[in-house]
């Protein structure tokens, strides 16, 4: 039997995940949506592009949480996105509600599910859907620093003139301007950037992927980047679902790692059949680790204005 993943969100986001896991026939997806009718159309124009994209899997859409039942995992990507100017930090309320909401059907409907959360602002989102769930926290992570890898790997490739797949990135802490790209985990085929591209370009590159997501925001003008996003976080359910144990940068709750405690934010992470089964606490540099706290203490404010 297929593995069955539920998509909270039929927006660009949602829609997009659904494709990729169809493509690659990873599970069945049900898409849940408030807009009546939304959520149902999309599933089925994406079923039907099946016979051409060969789908062996079933894509469904809902209004009703019901039909998240047994899922065995949740994507949560229902907010709303960021408008030209905005910073993600910007959708703290109107999204609070959102995931709150999902979160308690996720509890009821889904207990026994890992939870991937993508809505805006990230690592906030997944604390609050970690504790909405009351689920242990392997079961509960956030999509975040695949993306900004993801990103800072095409800066690089396109740079040095290499396949994109050659390029492994690391980047760490929270997804926002306060990311924390870490140049001396990033390799083109195994060699150091810092035998590519001179220091300079590198911190240019750095900064680029640190406000990769506005830059999109500002060229849309309406809504936010969801290809790669969508990309991202179906990697992570890969792995998961597959038991990959691939290790990516994502948002995990720390528990002493990094000296940090009782938030969640970006670091590299094992994630397999159990979700994340560990988390590396590598040590840093001082400038590193400082930027790190930094991003933390930024978030524990943040997470003051929810209620925690
Ligand atoms: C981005 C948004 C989706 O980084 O957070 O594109």
């Amino acid at each position: 039997m297929n593995k069955k993943v539920a998509v909270i969100g039929a927006g660009n986001v949602g829609a997009s995940v659904a494709q990729y896991m169809a493509e690659t026939n990873l599970a069945d997806v049900v898409m849940i949506d408030i807009i009546e009718g939304f959520p149902q159309g999309k599933a089925l124009d994406l079923t039907q592009a099946g016979p051409i994209r060969n789908y062996n899997c079933m894509i469904t859409g809902s209004n009703d949480y019901a039909d998240i039942k047994d899922a065995d995992m949740v994507i949560m990507t229902a907010g709303l996105p960021r408008k030209p100017g905005m910073s993600r930090e910007d959708l703290l309320a109107a999204n609070a509600g959102i995931v709150k909401t999902a979160g308690e059907n996720i509890k009821k409907y889904a207990p026994n599910s890992f939870v991937i959360v993508v809505s805006n602002p990230l690592d906030i989102m997944t604390y609050h859907m970690w504790k909405t769930t009351g689920f242990p926290k392997n079961r509960v992570c956030g999509q975040a620093g695949v993306l900004d890898s993801t990103r800072f790997r095409a800066f690089v490739a396109m740079e040095c003139g290499v396949a994109m797949r050659e390029v492994q990135a690391m980047v760490l802490g929270g997804h926002g301007d306060t990311m924390v790209p870490v140049p001396r985990y990033t390799t083109v085929a195994g060699i150091p950037i810092s035998e590519l591209i001179d220091a300079k370009r590198i911190e240019e590159i750095s900064e680029r992927t640190r406000f990769g997501g506005g830059e999109i925001v500002k060229l849309l003008k309406k809504g936010s980047a969801f290809y790669a996003p969508a990309a991202a976080t179906v990697e992570m359910a890969r792995s998961i679902l597959c038991d990959e144990k691939r290790v990516v940068p994502c948002s995990c709750q720390l528990d002493g790692e990094y000296g940090i405690k009782d938030i969640y934010i970006g670091v590299p992470a094992i994630l397999g059949a159990n979700g994340v089964e560990k988390i590396f606490d590598l040590k840093l540099s001082d400038k590193e680790q400082a930027d790190l706290k930094a991003s933390a203490e930024k978030y524990k404010g943040v997470l003051k204005e929810i209620g925690y």
